[in-house]
């Protein structure tokens, strides 16, 4: 987003009268302009927004998912698994041994129930290049999802896996690689963001 941008009154009825828009919707995965979202859902009145949401990326919950449950604003969440990060810290790690009670039997599961079980949200994006990781994480929609107590159990058992906290320096997509529009992309985000994990 430009300084421009932050200026914007965010206009609904020239967007859905004039250009015929159905249902209208905000985005951005960095948690610097969740506030920015969070004003644009409060004064906006967007269908949805779509906001970067993780069991290790919370700080939407004081902002963006705040403001769509006062509003009634479906939420849609990016970056579910960190961009592979998530499993990439716990790779060779067995889950706890409460997951099973939730139907839990993969982290890919265990971490998609963690965000869908969130009260504002109503769905979750895991994008993926491959068919069966696409079956591991529609499984996340089967059996029961965690409580809130379970959910900080779910958090309190990340932080004890010591690259949890580092994920947020740590490349996208480790040990990934998706040749033409992803690689190029991310190509020209480096060249323009030289400070990009
Ligand atoms: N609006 C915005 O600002 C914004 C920003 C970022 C993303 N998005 C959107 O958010 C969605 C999520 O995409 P994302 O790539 O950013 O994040 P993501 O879903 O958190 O991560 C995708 C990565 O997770 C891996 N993965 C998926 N399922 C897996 C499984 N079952 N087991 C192991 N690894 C698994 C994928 O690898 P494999 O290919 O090997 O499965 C891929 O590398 C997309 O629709 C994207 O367009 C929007």
């Amino acid at each position: 987003m430009e300084e421009r941008d932050a200026q914007l009154t965010f206009q609904r009825g020239d967007l859905t009268a004039q250009r015929g828009l159905g249902h209208i919707g905000v985005s951005h995965h960095d948690p610097a302009y969740f506030p920015l979202l969070a004003g644009w859902v409060e004064r906006g009145d967007p269908d949805f927004v779509q906001v970067h949401y993780s069991i290790h990326t919370r700080a939407a919950e004081d902002t963006v998912l705040r403001a769509a449950a006062d509003r009634g604003v479906a939420v849609l969440v990016n970056m579910p698994l960190e961009k592979a990060r998530l499993h990439k810290v716990v790779e060779g790690l067995r889950l706890p041994a409460f997951a099973a009670d939730f139907g839990i039997e993969t982290w890919s599961a265990f971490f998609l129930k963690w965000v869908i079980s969130h009260p504002a949200v109503s769905v979750a994006l895991p994008a993926t290049s491959r068919p069966e990781h696409v079956l591991e994480n529609v499984a996340a929609m089967r059996g029961p999802l965690p409580d809130p107590d379970t959910r900080e159990r779910m958090v309190r058992h990340m932080e004890t896996v010591p690259a949890f906290h580092r994920i947020g320096s740590m490349p996208w997509y480790p040990g990934k690689s998706y040749p033409g529009v992803v690689s190029t992309a991310q190509e020209a985000l480096r060249k323009r963001s030289p400070w990009w994990p």
